[in-house]
């Protein structure tokens, strides 16, 4: 049965439609264990969008995206880059939360390859919708999910790249991988990354013009056309 829509309050307009659609979504088996869709937030032209892979256990209670323990993280790491999260869209390739139970506990299960391309349907729409000037996808998944390709993040975070239909975009780890680093100062090391491809890509992405993405849904089921990665370039 269809849930009922539960979504952002931030959200208006079209992305507020797209976002009611989307609470009954039924696209992959996922919606069956989660508690709702997690549809993203934030202004309708904002020019820098934020990927992360799925919603989490308290995103999927709370029904928004990064307001869990990485979220915290998230919203630190934008901060010290100079970028208020209010001003940017926050968002999951996924957007249901795909876990197992063990005992009392869900424990995050990654999205396959199916469970992502269907979700791109709400994705370009999303994309479509923002028009950001730039997409920072945080983590291997969001950055498979938006370049259709296999990444390899240690070669290519903080990198710019043309991701299909034509927009710009940069990987960057996703904020959990950091929580998840035992040793005090490697995380804080791990941090201090983030917030520096962070700050690289944010400040001129917030004066550069914003992208009409083409839909690649409908074009490319999975986004397949292969991107370009300037190496070398940092974001900027
Ligand atoms: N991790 C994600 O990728 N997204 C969220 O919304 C929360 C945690």
């Amino acid at each position: 049965m269809a849930k009922a829509a539960r979504f952002s309050q931030q959200l208006s307009g079209p992305l507020r439609a797209v976002a009611a659609e989307a609470a009954g979504c039924e696209r992959c088996p996922l919606y069956r264990d989660a508690t709702q869709t997690v549809f993203g937030e934030g202004p309708s032209d904002a020019r820098i969008m934020l990927v992360g892979e799925q919603p989490g256990d308290k995103e999927d209670l709370e029904g928004r995206p990064f307001v869990g323990p990485a979220g915290r993280l998230l919203d630190q790491a934008l901060a010290e880059a100079g970028l208020d999260r209010q001003q940017a869209y926050v968002t999951n390739a996924v957007k249901h939360f795909k876990h197992q139970p063990r005992g009392k506990r869900r424990i995050h299960k990654r999205p396959d390859r199916g469970e992502i391309q269907a979700c791109h349907w709400w994705l370009d729409q999303e994309l479509a919708l923002v028009r950001p000037s730039l997409v920072i996808a945080l983590g291997a998944t969001a950055a498979q999910a938006l370049a259709g390709r296999k990444v390899v993040l240690s070669r290519e975070r903080g990198l710019e790249v043309e991701y299909p239909g034509g927009l710009r975009g940069m990987s960057t780890v996703h904020p959990s991988s950091i929580l998840r680093v035992p040793d005090a100062e490697a995380r804080h090391a791990a941090f201090s990354a983030l917030v520096e491809d962070l700050r690289t890509a944010v400040r001129p992405a917030q004066e550069a013009p914003r992208v009409t993405p083409i839909p690649m849904t409908a074009a490319s089921p999975r986004g397949a056309a292969r991107t370009k990665a300037k190496r070398g370039t940092k974001a900027a």
